[in-house]
């Protein structure tokens, strides 16, 4: 496991869930473009025009997804990461693709579920998360990310139920998945997997994923390749 070489050849992923050769592939393209930093929007009003298609990040913080970001785009130093919970505090735009070809924006979202810092700063991230969530027409996808050592938590549960209502898609993607064993990571991909099946917006494929092995990595690729747009 966590050899991310091996695409097209055995299931990457715990569940079998396995892309195809040519997902892989478009996957591995899209991602082997520039990605670029666009901005940081701590208010609504600042948002990017929505004139390309966005797959955002979301999980509590410290789950890992400024490192899964940086993974994807196999850059150390994109996304911002940190020891420190709750450092990413604006959403981050970053524009993935060329001048022409498959091109799509990725957003880091600020981390939920962090008690140490003001309330009043988390009432703000909040609804400004929620507000992102909620209205965003060109958002094609969620990835909701879960820490595959501690499951599915209640601000996951408010998450993924705000995008069953607003109808926004969205992936359940299992991080820090070198963590565990791969006996309890099969459990813990058993459990998710049927925590979510009954949801009506979310994908049935989970994605399990290490930042630090690669595990998942050129799957996720594959799936978002799908989302994005040639330009
Ligand atoms: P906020 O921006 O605070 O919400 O955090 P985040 O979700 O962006 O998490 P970040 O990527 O900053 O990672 C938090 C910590 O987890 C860092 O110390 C990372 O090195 C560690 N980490 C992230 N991904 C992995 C992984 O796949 N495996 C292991 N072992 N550690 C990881
Ligand atoms: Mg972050």
């Amino acid at each position: 496991m966590g050899d991310h070489e091996t695409h097209g050849r055995e299931p990457l992923t715990p569940d079998g869930g396995e892309a195809s050769a040519a997902a892989l592939e478009a996957g591995r393209k899209l991602f082997a473009q520039e990605c670029r930093f666009l901005l940081g929007v701590a208010r609504l009003d600042q948002l990017p025009p929505g004139d390309l298609p966005e797959v955002a990040f979301a999980g509590r913080s410290n789950v890992g997804k400024s490192s899964l970001l940086n993974a994807l785009t196999r850059r150390n130093t994109l996304a911002r990461t940190s020891n420190t919970p709750g450092r990413t505090r604006e959403i981050n735009f970053f524009r993935l693709g060329g001048k022409s070809g498959p091109a799509l924006r990725l957003v880091d979202l600020p981390g939920y579920g962090y008690a140490r810092v003001s309330k009043a700063d988390v009432a703000r991230w909040t609804r400004l998360l929620r507000a992102y969530l909620r209205g965003r027409a060109n958002l094609r996808r969620a990835c909701v990310l879960v820490d595959a050592r501690h499951g599915i938590k209640d601000s996951d549960r408010e998450i993924m139920t705000l995008l069953d209502q607003t109808a926004v898609s969205y992936q359940v993607v299992l991080t820090k998945a070198d963590k565990l064993k791969p006996g309890a990571l099969e459990r813990r991909c058993a459990e998710v997997r049927a925590a979510i099946a009954r949801r009506v917006a979310a994908h049935p494929r989970l994605i399990a994923t290490s930042a630090q092995t690669g595990l998942g990595i050129d799957e996720l690729r594959a799936a978002i390749s799908e989302l994005a747009a040639i330009v």
